[in-house]
């Protein structure tokens, strides 16, 4: 058995249901899946009941997380036609912007140009905007971040196109960064039969597999590696309405370090992309006494059955992957050690300016 000692991981997009959803998960459940992943900060999506595009709900989510956390998070606020004037003034507490550009899960949209432009131009420079932003979505936001001089970031580049495009513009020294999800990676429309529609929606949808080899011909391109952690119950994956989706905190870390075995990924880049870049890019303070210990070699399979996540399921159910997380330091206090929680509900601190102790 070998033994390796990483950074805490740093996820960048997830979705933990809180307020509103809970049912699904909560900043409890949430955090619990995150630690068992190897993941020690995660920054939570707003696209949540309420959305959090104001102070209220803000607060809705802050609480929650305060009483429940059991790793450290930031939230991000959303952006919407409604909070043009005052998002720029809650980004002290938050995480970041988070713009939605196209339909996904959730109310949160913005179609319109000149909304778009006016939020970039008012939120603060030096906080993270993040984006859904699908095809000519992508290449609409990096025009208008050009114009408004400051850097933007990519979420979930799942397609050749898109990943061609933020290549070039890193080419000219367009400020962009972005991150890609292990689903994008490890599946493809390919997939989609053998685990059935329902269970596949997630957007941006499953790609071909030239878009999923392009995203592994890029690797270099990645920044980072964010699960977009997207859970929904398998009762509403299997309705006639199902909604689009899947849990990744528990299997980003084993799906990528079976990539490094298989020597697809060297392990250097892992940490850049799961922690050093994410920690960058998000403005991030560092985790002080905090780090992961992994069998690196442990051959294990993905069972919808040993799922922290309240969602109960996964992708990637009867896959053999090479790594396990065996325990997670958080503060120099053991977090997790095989299997079992020993953080308390609100061990974990919003790492957003407004929350750092002075
Ligand atoms: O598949 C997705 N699910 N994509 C998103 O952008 C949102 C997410 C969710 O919140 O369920
Ligand atoms: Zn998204
Ligand atoms: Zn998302």
């Amino acid at each position: 058995m070998t033994t390796l000692r990483l950074p805490g991981l740093i996820d960048p997009h997830v979705h933990l249901r809180e307020p509103g959803a809970t049912h699904k998960e909560d900043f409890g459940s949430g955090t619990r899946a995150a630690l068992a992943g190897g993941i020690t900060m995660v920054l939570a999506m707003p696209n949540t009941q309420p959305p959090l595009i104001d102070d209220a709900s803000l607060k809705l989510a802050e609480l929650g997380a305060a009483e429940k956390a059991v790793c450290d998070y930031g939230i991000y606020l959303g952006a919407s036609g409604d909070n043009i004037e005052t998002a720029a003034s809650l980004a002290p507490r938050t995480a970041g912007l988070k713009f939605y550009l196209d339909a996904t899960f959730g109310p949160l949209l913005i179609k319109d140009l000149a909304t778009l432009r006016e939020h970039v131009a008012r939120w603060p420079k030096d906080r993270p905007i993040a984006c859904h932003a699908e095809q000519m979505s992508a290449a609409a936001v990096l025009t208008v971040a050009q114009l408004e001089n400051r850097a933007v970031h990519i979420c979930h580049v799942s397609r050749r196109s898109e990943i061609e495009l933020i290549r070039d513009a890193k080419m000219r020294g367009i400020a962009v960064t972005c991150e890609v999800g292990p689903h994008h990676l490890f599946l493809s429309e390919a997939d989609i039969p053998r685990l059935g529609s329902g269970r596949c929606e997630v957007r941006p949808r499953l790609a071909t597999p030239d878009d999923q080899a392009a995203l592994w011909a890029n690797m270099d391109v990645i920044d980072c590696i964010a699960t977009d952690h997207a859970p929904h119950l398998l009762s509403e994956k299997d309705s006639a309405n199902p909604p689009p989706g899947f849990p990744g905190l528990e299997t980003s870390l084993p799906l990528m370090l079976t990539a490094v075995h298989e020597g697809r990924l060297t392990l250097d880049a892992l940490i850049d992309k799961m922690h050093t870049a994410p920690k960058r890019i998000f403005n991030l303070p560092a985790q002080l006494d905090t780090w992961i210990e992994i069998d690196v070699d442990a051959a294990w399979t993905i069972r919808h059955e040993t799922t922290i996540s309240r969602c109960g399921w996964t992708p990637f159910d009867g896959k053999t992957v090479r790594g396990r997380v065996q325990r997670v330091t958080l503060r120099g206090e053991r977090a997790y050690d095989n299997g079992t929680f020993y953080a308390h509900p609100g061990t974990g601190r919003n790492l957003a300016p407004a929350h750092q102790p002075v």
